[in-house]
């Protein structure tokens, strides 16, 4: 059984976010700037805050539901387990690679087969999946959502 919030979610289909070129480039510039001095750790500190990107509003994410998002390319899916709880994780299923387009109750679904998965742990709950989804960090940071891809 399904509830209504899933439903909302797959009409809604996730925004895509284009990562920010330039400040991408800036880093890009400051970790050979880093590295041709010397500093490689700094450089490799740099290309790591490059990764981060803005997924939106803390807000969009439906509480104890989730929200699909392509950003960099993947396809990802936020959860809102809790109040104020985000989780991030791929959207592929470990089945067989079909996306995940449902959330119910505490479970994402795959249709494809029927595997679920906890969204706060993304541990398999049920179907043939053999393993957990992959988990991202994700920062709520004044109610904008941000995650290390
Ligand atoms: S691909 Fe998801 S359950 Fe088979």
């Amino acid at each position: 059984m399904e509830n209504s919030a899933c439903n909302q979610w797959e009409r809604e289909p996730g925004i895509e976010l284009k990562p920010s070129v330039s400040r991408r480039n800036l880093l890009k510039a400051a970790a050979i700037g880093l590295g041709a001095l010397g500093f490689s750790a700094s450089a490799d500190a740099a290309m790591a805050a490059s990764s981060l990107v803005k997924v939106g509003k803390a807000s969009a994410i439906p509480l104890k539901s989730g929200k699909s998002y392509t950003l960099k390319g993947k396809y990802i899916i936020v959860t809102q387990p809790k109040k104020g709880v985000f989780k991030a994780f791929t959207g592929i299923c470990t089945h067989e690679g079909e996306r995940i387009t449902a959330v119910t109750g505490t479970n994402m679904v795959c249709r494809a087969h029927g595997s679920y998965f906890n969204t706060t742990s993304g541990k398999v709950t049920g179907g043939p999946a053999p393993v957990a989804l992959k988990t991202y960090k994700i920062t709520n940071k004044k109610g904008v959502l941000y995650i290390s891809l």
